[in-house]
């Protein structure tokens, strides 16, 4: 598609506004998050021959408007709005960029289908930041800051505990493993991105299962 705005000052200004939104934030969306999954997809765009423009912007911008670091998940959507109302776009880029980062997350699964290429890029993008090494270190920060521990072995698996129990009470980072990160290579989109989750999900399982011999006494 051929633009007739500056698509490049339209990113600086975006790198720049998350930055500042992200810059100091500890529970795995920090700017340097961000800067991977521009990066991947960037190469996913450029393998699945989706809009380098509308996906470099979405990644740029899909952790602003996270519930975890605004009031709701609605403000949050509307801060990104507004920003991207002042930008010299066209309205349907601007729309593209708002859907995408809407439908983004995990939701236990339960979202619908990305609708366009650069949604479903952009998707693989942040899923594959939360498989592999570099997601292993996110898990266990993340788990961290909540006050979760690594792991415990007393604690009720999922499915015997009550909603409420669920809830309000403490999961473990091994935990966060299994109930989402393991599962995450079965939800990517995009052939390019299949092959690097692949990849990323055998080390990362193969970690898992070094810290059960370990836990268990039998790594040696
Ligand atoms: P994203 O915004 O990338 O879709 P999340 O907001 O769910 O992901 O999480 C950000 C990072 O923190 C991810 O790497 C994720 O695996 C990790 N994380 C999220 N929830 C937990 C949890 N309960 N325990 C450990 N890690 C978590
Ligand atoms: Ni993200």
């Amino acid at each position: 598609m051929t633009r007739t705005t500056a698509t490049d000052s339209v990113l600086a200004a975006a790198e720049e506004f998350a930055r500042e939104e992200l810059g100091g934030d500890v529970t795995g969306h920090d700017w340097w998050h961000i800067h991977r999954v521009v990066r991947m997809a960037r190469h996913l765009a450029e393998r699945e021959g989706a809009d380098a423009f509308i996906c470099s912007l979405a990644a740029l911008l899909h952790d602003v408007a996270d519930e975890k670091l605004n009031d709701s998940k609605e403000s949050g959507l509307r801060k990104v709005r507004d920003w991207l109302d002042a930008q010299p776009m066209e309205e349907q880029d601007r729309a593209h960029v708002i859907d995408i980062i809407a439908n983004m997350s995990f939701n236990g699964g339960a979202n619908p289908p990305m609708r366009s290429l650069e949604g479903q890029v952009v998707q693989d993008a942040d899923r594959l930041d939360a498989i592999g090494a570099i997601a292993i270190a996110r898990a266990f920060l993340y788990a961290g800051w909540k006050g979760d521990p690594i792991y415990d072995p007393e604690l009720k698996p999922r499915d015997a505990m009550t909603a409420d129990e669920y809830r309000n009470g403490k999961s473990t980072a091994i935990n966060h493993f299994h109930e989402k990160l393991l599962k995450l290579k079965d939800r990517i989109n995009t052939a390019s991105a299949k092959a690097i989750a692949e990849e990323r999900h055998a080390y990362m399982a193969g970690y898992v299962d070094r810290f059960m011999q370990e836990w268990n006494g039998m790594g040696s």
